[in-house]
């Protein structure tokens, strides 16, 4: 293989810092495999044509792809059929998409898959208790209130399962406008307190994107990635949405002594409240009544 060979064969592998450092601390690098880099070869891309929308059925195969060309993780088909084939509204998915009109063909250039998941024993052991207090604030009253009138057991809260932009889009903030698509619909759902994720814990521009995107590091998970037979630590980042405040730490742990609270202030507290205001009013006007009359 001559240089220019050599030359070439670099420039078309592909980067990702969700693969690990390997002993001489360089990034393990792919080939590409989705179908996007040809089509995208020589095309100057203008940014005020990307568009954004959900992924579909016809979208599985590049989004295998895909994965496989950020994330070193084998992740098994039925994950991607679930999503992309039967989704039952448990996933929520956005990608910035580009029409090519040479070809007629749309390509992903990036995409972000989410998954609803509620707020118990297990999300407290993965972002760690000190959120607790983040989460206490984000509660607001009202919210309360609706949360023990309605039948709804938990809240819920949405993780990242995947988050990537192709190489050639890169630093374009087509990532960013991904995530804000996804805090924008979970703030919009009830009972939603925020999004969360995991990344490897020396994704170091991964991070600094979640940073920028104010999401904060609020726990490290020891080996929980395995790549190749090694294992790895990996950060869990938060955002709490900020809101009015409350007290969800108390409710989760006594559940059943809010509970009794909540309806004991919703449905004895306030009216008594309200009932006495009325009393005095009348009281009030009583009083006045008799000094004009005396008068
Ligand atoms: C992380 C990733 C999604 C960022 O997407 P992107 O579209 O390039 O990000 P944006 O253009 O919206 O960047 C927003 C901010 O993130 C930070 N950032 C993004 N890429 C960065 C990099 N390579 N190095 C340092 N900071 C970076 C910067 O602060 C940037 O703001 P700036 O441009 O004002 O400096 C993309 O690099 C990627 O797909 N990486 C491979 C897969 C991956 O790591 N996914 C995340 C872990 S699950």
């Amino acid at each position: 293989m001559n240089e220019s060979q050599k030359e070439e064969e670099k420039q078309i592998l592909l980067y990702s810092e969700c693969f690990p450092l390997n002993e001489n601390k360089e990034r393990i690098k792919v080939k590409p495999i989705s179908q996007v880099h040809k089509l995208l070869s020589g095309i100057q891309i203008d940014p005020n044509k990307i568009y954004y929308k959900p992924l579909g059925p016809e979208h599985f195969e590049e989004v295998k792809n895909l994965h496989k060309e950020w994330f070193p993780i084998d992740y098994p088909e039925e994950i991607f059929a679930n999503i992309l084939l039967h989704n039952q509204g448990n996933y929520v998915t956005q990608a910035a998409f580009y029409f090519i009109e040479g070809e007629n063909k749309e390509v992903i250039l990036g995409l972000i898959m989410c998954e609803w998941r509620y707020v118990d024993k297990f999300f407290f052991e993965f972002v760690g208790d000190n959120i607790l207090e983040e989460i206490n604030k984000s509660i607001d009253y009202e919210e309360e209130v609706q949360f023990f009138l309605s039948k709804q057991k938990f809240y819920t809260s949405n993780y990242i399962l995947s988050l990537g932009v192709i190489d050639e889009c890169r630093k374009m903030n087509i990532g960013t406008n991904l995530i804000k698509f996804t805090f924008n619909y979970a703030i919009s759902v009830p009972f939603c307190v925020g999004v969360f994720l995991n990344v490897i814990v020396d994704n170091f521009s991964g991070k600094k994107f979640y940073e920028k995107n104010g999401l904060i590091c609020s726990n490290r998970l020891k080996d929980f990635y395995v790549i190749e037979d090694k294992k790895y630590d990996s950060d869990v980042y938060v955002r709490i949405f900020d809101r009015e405040k409350k007290n969800l730490a108390k409710k989760y742990y006594n559940s059943f002594l809010n509970w009794k609270q909540n309806l004991f202030r919703l449905f004895i507290l306030k009216p008594f409240y309200f009932f006495v205001k009325l009393f005095l009013i009348f009281c009030l006007c009583r009083c006045f009544k008799r000094k004009i009359k005396y008068d």
